[in-house]
């Protein structure tokens, strides 16, 4: 297995990228500053058959399509309109906009929003547990059935983030007293834990199908992310760098990671994806970070299997569908 370092996503491609060859790929998030951009322009130079590239808001992507279209001719691209703000958009765009694709590869969910005011989606849930988690707990359950038609060693890869470390599910007040004692990083933290802990039980039903499922910490990295951080977030950074600054939701020390471009945020998604030493049976449902297994990065409340159950059937309440294996 692979030891924790930052590498560039060219580099994940050279060793493993083979596999991606003729292979349908569906991106979350995708816009030029994003790491979703990123990795659909990496991707596209594995020449797959269909990379379909969504967004709230088509010329988010185009100039990303753009450019596969000058670079790689051969890749077909589709643009896939879905606001994960709305559950009836997710649905719709699934069902309108996928009806005719039988089956997807990867299925690779980046799309998120970061420390954003108090907000509610198009459902009454806090923006950042519905956009960052709740919107992939439906997403995956819609798509399920496409990436289980691609077989083994197709992937399903849900972006987290090293604030996962800080973050817990408040269980009794999931949206912050409707906002009255919204504090945006707890927020952030909480969707991030909701992701992992997603990946962690998603990954644990697919092994047997041979899916790959892993959580991602994509690393620090400078793009559309940062667009509601208060002035004085840099300032903040800089205390965050100095070693043994974090601490985790138990207490323990950690270090902030260092800033990566965006082709190394992007490789440790591609890592996910395609990287065969780390094996469906040995690994799956785990955080990466650094193009790595990396989960001594979970604390206590994130492993908890009584937390993960109770996650999962509230998340089921609030989609109001059921997941069937
Ligand atoms: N950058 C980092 O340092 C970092 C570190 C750790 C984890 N992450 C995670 O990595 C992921 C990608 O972040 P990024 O750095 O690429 O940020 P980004 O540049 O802001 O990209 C995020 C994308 O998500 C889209 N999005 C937000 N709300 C949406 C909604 N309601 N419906 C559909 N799309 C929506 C944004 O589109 P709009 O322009 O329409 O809002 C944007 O294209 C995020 O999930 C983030 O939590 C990033």
């Amino acid at each position: 297995m692979s030891v924790p370092q930052l590498l560039r996503s060219e580099v994940v491609l050279e060793k493993y990228g083979k596999s991606l060859a003729g292979k349908t790929v569906l991106i979350t998030g995708v816009s030029e500053q994003s790491i979703a951009g990123e990795l659909a322009i990496q991707l596209a130079a594995a020449d797959p058959k269909l990379l379909i590239l969504s967004a709230r808001n088509e010329p988010n992507a185009t100039p990303i399509i753009k450019q596969i279209k000058e670079s790689k001719p051969n890749v077909e691209t589709r643009f896939l309109n879905m606001d994960l703000g709305d559950l009836s958009k997710i649905r719709q765009a699934v069902k309108e906009g996928l009806a005719d694709v039988p089956r997807i590869d990867h299925a690779v969910f980046v799309a998120g929003v970061m420390a954003c005011p108090f907000s509610k989606t198009k459902d009454g849930f806090e923006m950042q547990f519905g956009v960052n988690y709740l919107a992939n707990f439906l997403l995956v359950k819609l798509l399920l059935p496409k990436v289980q038609a691609a077989g083994p060693e197709s992937s399903i890869i849900i972006t987290s983030s090293a604030v996962m470390r800080q973050g817990k599910v408040h269980f009794d007040d999931l949206g912050f007293s409707d906002g009255k004692i919204y504090e945006p990083w707890a927020a952030y933290g909480q969707s991030n834990a909701a992701r992992t802990m997603f990946a962690k039980r998603l990954g644990e039903k697919l092994k047997s199908q041979g899916i790959r499922v892993f959580s991602i910490d994509p690393g620090s990295v400078n793009s559309g992310l940062q667009r509601h951080c208060p002035p004085g977030f840099m300032e903040m950074v800089k205390e965050w760098e100095k070693p043994g600054s974090l601490v985790d939701a138990d207490g323990n020390k950690f270090d902030m990671q260092p800033w990566a471009t965006q082709s190394e945020g992007a490789a440790t998604i591609i890592t996910g994806m395609i990287d065969s030493t780390i094996s469906v049976v040995d690994y799956n449902g785990s955080f990466l970070s650094q193009n790595a297994v990396a989960n001594d990065h979970m604390h206590s409340h994130v492993r908890d299997e009584r937390n993960i159950t109770r996650l999962w059937e509230i998340s089921e309440e609030m989609i109001q569908e059921k997941y069937t294996w």
